[in-house]
């Protein structure tokens, strides 16, 4: 059985993020974050393009990390622990949805949601238990043997949904999710984010430029050139 990771809570301090080597043309993405999330809490993220949002969410889903300054779940630093066990962490604990989906081309809807369980060494029965219900959990039980290019850039998504929960992850990423997807699927797809964190008591931090999916968060971080320049609770 694959244990199941719940949400951390995660404490960024002072964090910067430059890109580029020092000397040359330095990019500073991040210019000293101090943020705390709660396990369960919703954020979304907004802010003009080059702000610093995918530098943010890559922070936090342990993709990356700062030049300076410190990440921590759980009151650990990230930094102490070995790449070997990041990438456990993020393999158990953090599920990513991308903009642009990033399917592989040549798997199966069901193969590229089986994909994060094979990388764990889920059991092959579990393995396909969990990559079937997630499919029909996400409207696509009879397209499970389809193509990525059989399908719509809203089944696309809703196939990068289900392969982002697959591992049952307590901190789910999503950049920009309904960036390509028309108000219907767009709609579709937070529908079944806000009903997965909900139900399993998941982080959810959502990047997004649309008022309507921002106004599901509970708190919202603007983000200006590097620096969080609100951070606001309600609806
Ligand atoms: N790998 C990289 N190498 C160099 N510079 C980078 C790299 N990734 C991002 N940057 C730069 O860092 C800054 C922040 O980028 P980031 O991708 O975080 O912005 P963003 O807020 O997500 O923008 P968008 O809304 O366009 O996705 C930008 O100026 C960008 O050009
Ligand atoms: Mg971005």
């Amino acid at each position: 059985m694959t244990a199941t990771v719940g949400a951390p809570r995660i404490e960024l301090s002072q964090v910067e993020r430059t890109y580029g080597r020092a000397g040359a043309e330095q990019v500073h993405a991040l210019r000293g974050v101090d943020l705390t999330i709660a396990p369960g809490e919703y954020l979304s993220v907004e802010g003009p393009s080059g702000c610093g949002k995918t530098t943010l969410l890559n922070l936090l889903g342990l993709l990356d990390a700062p030049t300076s300054g410190e990440v921590r779940w759980d009151g650990r630093s990230v930094g102490s622990r070995t790449d070997r066990e990041r990438a456990r962490l993020r393999l158990t604990g953090v599920g990513f949805i991308f903009q642009r989906f990033y399917l592989l081309p040549t798997l199966t809807a069901f193969e590229n949601v089986e994909l994060p369980m094979r990388a764990l060494r889920t059991p092959r029965a579990e393995r396909q238990r969990r990559a079937t219900a997630l499919l029909e959990e996400v409207g696509l039980g009879p397209r499970q043997r389809a193509y990525p290019h059989q399908l719509s850039g809203g089944e696309e998504q809703r196939v990068a949904v289900a392969r982002a929960l697959a591992n049952r992850p307590g901190l789910l990423l999503a950049d920009e999710p309904t960036g390509e997807l028309d108000s219907q699927n767009a709609t579709g797809v937070m529908e079944l984010l806000d009903r997965v964190r909900a139900d399993r008591d998941a982080t959810l931090v959502v990047v997004t430029h649309n008022p309507e999916v921002a106004a599901r968060a509970g708190r919202h971080l603007a983000l200006l050139d590097g620096r969080i320049s609100a951070d606001r609770r309600g609806a």
